[in-house]
């Protein structure tokens, strides 16, 4: 009798080892069959012109002896960069047209203004690849566009969401329409990749070669990000209260759906990006726990409650340098 559960015990375990096995297999097997073709619900690229959020600041004055600027070519352009092609150096760089980090396009009227903000801290490197790569980027594209970047200059944790808070006051202060939150470290591959604000927030990194171009989920809006000045206000920007790597953006996601805003994306092959290499930052394990007690608390920390030491903008040619001390 004993002999007969043990042989069944061994048989039950011996087949749960298989089933394991073949579901490793599949899993193994779907990961490289899925490699750079992964998928996500995103606006048809042809349905995009219209789903575009226009505006200009009041200090563009449309000039009557050029036209309109128009976008459909970049729309339409299919060229892409293998990451491999990507310039880490910008030697015969030319700054031609740009003053305190932002460019307007003098051969048509631009229908877009835009400010980029990068939140920056001791990645000199990362920054002098990033700064002229975006400006040949943007200056193509006819935008009329201006790049902030946030230095924070103490010691104390990283603190991204509240760097993001204060480069939003200064660029919606500047009468920007539009924001687009970028990492330092992220470059776009495909021209086809407008750099505007669509009606909603619009995630625009949902392909990083990283992450072998996949989506890890459906609410991540972490890496660039655009979104119209007006919905920054409405959901209070960014908590204060994540420091280190991790976690703001995930309840900066919240906010957004909190305020019934949807997130939208250009398609996976328009949304392409090569990621520079780095030291990963020290990890904020407390995030899921402040994420869960922000709930609450959308309305009091936020843009309306950001408190620092110190900023100083140092307007600079290639980019307007706002320095903080948290
Ligand atoms: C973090 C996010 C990050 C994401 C991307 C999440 O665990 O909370 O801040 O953007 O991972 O990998």
């Amino acid at each position: 009798m004993a002999r007969a559960s043990l042989e069944s015990r061994i048989l039950h375990l011996r087949i749960c080892c298989f089933v394991m096995l073949i579901l490793c297999l599949i899993g193994i097997v779907q990961m490289f069959a899925s490699y750079g073709k992964y998928d996500y619900p995103h606006t048809a690229r042809v349905d995009l012109s219209d789903k575009l959020f226009t505006g200009v600041t009041p200090f563009v004055t449309p000039k009557k002896s050029v036209p309109d600027c128009t976008y459909d070519k970049v729309l339409e352009n299919k060229k892409s960069y293998h990451p491999s092609e990507v310039a880490r150096k910008h030697d015969n760089f030319s700054p031609k047209g740009i003053m305190n980090g932002s460019y307007t396009p003098e051969e048509c009227n631009p229908l877009f203004s835009v400010a980029v903000l990068v939140t920056y801290r001791k990645r000199q490197n990362q920054l002098d690849t990033f700064v002229p790569y975006m400006h040949d980027w943007l200056r193509k594209q006819h935008l009329h566009y201006k790049i902030y970047v946030i230095e924070q200059q103490d010691e104390k944790p990283w603190n991204k969401g509240m760097l993001y808070n204060i480069g939003a006051k200064y660029a919606i202060a500047d009468k920007f329409p539009c924001l687009i939150l970028h990492d330092v470290d992220l470059l776009p591959l495909d021209e086809g990749n407008l750099y505007v604000c669509m009606k909603e927030p619009r995630h625009m990194s949902a392909s990083i070669d990283k992450f072998r171009f996949v989506l890890t989920y459906d609410t991540l809006v972490g890496g660039v990000l655009a979104m119209r000045s007006e919905q920054y206000l409405l959901v209070n920007g960014f908590s204060n209260r994540f420091q280190g790597w991790g976690g703001e953006d995930d309840d900066f996601a919240e906010r957004i759906h909190s305020r019934k805003l949807s997130i939208q994306r250009f398609p996976r092959e328009m949304s392409e990006y090569t990621m520079l290499l780095h030291h990963p930052e020290p990890k904020n394990s407390d995030r899921a726990r402040i994420m869960y007690e922000n709930k609450q608390h959308i309305s009091e920390d936020g843009l309306n409650s950001v408190m620092y030491e110190s900023v100083q903008v140092k307007p600079q040619r290639l980019f307007t340098l706002i320095q903080v001390k948290l």
